[in-house]
């Protein structure tokens, strides 16, 4: 009868938390029924990541083209160890560096992992999230669990429960309820398949940190939304163009230029403390990592209220430090992919 009732279909999506939330999560799971998972970066869509039709799920609820391979999350090394062929000694110094934590390691795919996992390709995203919510379900499901961000594909990724629910609303789906998603922004993907060491998307771990633990080069990405995707050889099939997008028109507007515009729209700002006119003013921390922290947030409470345009005030970095330069990049990259037209 219990179990009957933890395995029950939700018909909406419903958000639930604590020790029983994480009990009801494995049950779906081994259901090959969807969790929605709180990560330190934002929430994913959690599936079992050893069966294809679990997989399947994910990718048509989100509606993501196939073509766009998932992150499988482990709960450490051990567990990623059985998904990839070869446990690099790079992976190693990373893992033992960075995990549990916002960097995720493309590696020679292993053969339990189902195919459309990978989009059919021969390699697999693997990482461990800093989250204890994140962690106790794939250590209670005891296998790894893929995890892309649990929006519909091409919308601003969720760093609440409540914009998993906005996203997917009559969804049969579960919400483990962590809180505020405290990175804000996606991790680092760095491909260590190549003879050279390169990232494939910019997270709040940079460049440079990488070179410090791996003791070589480790090149940025160019800028995919500049890729004619047709024609170039796309790795990352989730870095091109348009993504990470509101609902509402988006623009950026820079600091100089804002005393003189006329807010009758959402403003995103720092700088600005009294809005005005008629318009919302959504406020955002001016430290690197707290506007990454936040800028979801802003995003997703400026699109709910129906404005008809978004104008959000870039960060600043006058004097930043290595690491919050690598975040001021990151978080310029999905600004400048939310406002893509
Ligand atoms: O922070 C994160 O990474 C979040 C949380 C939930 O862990 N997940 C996330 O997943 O952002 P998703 O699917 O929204 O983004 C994964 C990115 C996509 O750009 C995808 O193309 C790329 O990783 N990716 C996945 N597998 C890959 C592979 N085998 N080779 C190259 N890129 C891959
Ligand atoms: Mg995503």
């Amino acid at each position: 009868m219990r179990a009957q009732t933890r395995n029950k279909k939700i018909k909406m999506t419903e958000i639930h938390s604590g020790p029983q939330a994480i009990s009801m999560g494995v049950d779906r799971l081994r259901d090959q029924r969807l969790v929605a998972f709180p990560t330190e970066t934002v929430y994913g869509l959690g599936a079992n990541a050893l069966n294809a039709q679990a997989v399947d799920h994910v990718f048509s609820l989100k509606g993501r083209p196939s073509n766009n391979p998932l992150i499988v999350h482990v709960s450490g090394i051990e567990m990623a160890k059985t998904v990839v062929q070869e446990w690099t000694p790079e992976a190693e110094k990373i893992a033992q560096t960075f995990w549990p934590g916002p960097v995720t390691m493309v590696l020679e795919k292993g053969s339990s992992v189902p195919s459309n996992v990978c989009a059919d390709g021969s390699t697999v995203a693997v990482r461990c999230p800093a989250h204890p919510c994140a962690l106790a379900l794939i250590e209670a499901f005891g296998y790894p669990i893929v995890g892309p961000s649990a929006n519909p594909s091409g919308w601003i990724s969720p760093t609440t429960p409540e914009h998993v629910v906005d996203g997917f609303k009559d969804a049969d789906l579960l919400v483990i309820d962590g809180g505020h998603c405290r990175a804000g922004i996606e991790s680092t993907v760095v491909d260590l398949t190549q003879d050279s060491i390169q990232i494939l998307r910019l997270g709040v771990v940079g460049a440079h940190e990488l070179e410090e633990t791996l003791g070589h080069t480790v090149s940025s990405p160019i800028c995919r939304s500049e890729v004619d995707s047709d024609t170039d050889q796309v790795r990352s099939p989730g870095m091109i163009g348009a993504h990470y997008q509101p609902r509402t028109k988006t623009k950026l507007i820079n600091t100089a230029d804002l005393e003189a515009a006329k807010f009758d729209q959402a403003l995103i700002s720092w700088s600005i403390k009294s809005h005005p006119a008629d318009g919302q003013l959504i406020e955002i921390p001016e430290s690197m990592s707290d506007y990454a922290s936040q800028i979801y947030r802003a995003l997703h409470d400026a699109d709910r209220h129906g404005n008809t345009e978004i104008w959000v005030e870039p960060p600043s970095i006058n004097q930043g430090n290595t690491q919050e330069r690598a975040i001021y990049e990151a978080v310029m990259e999905r600004l400048k992919r939310a406002t893509h037209a």
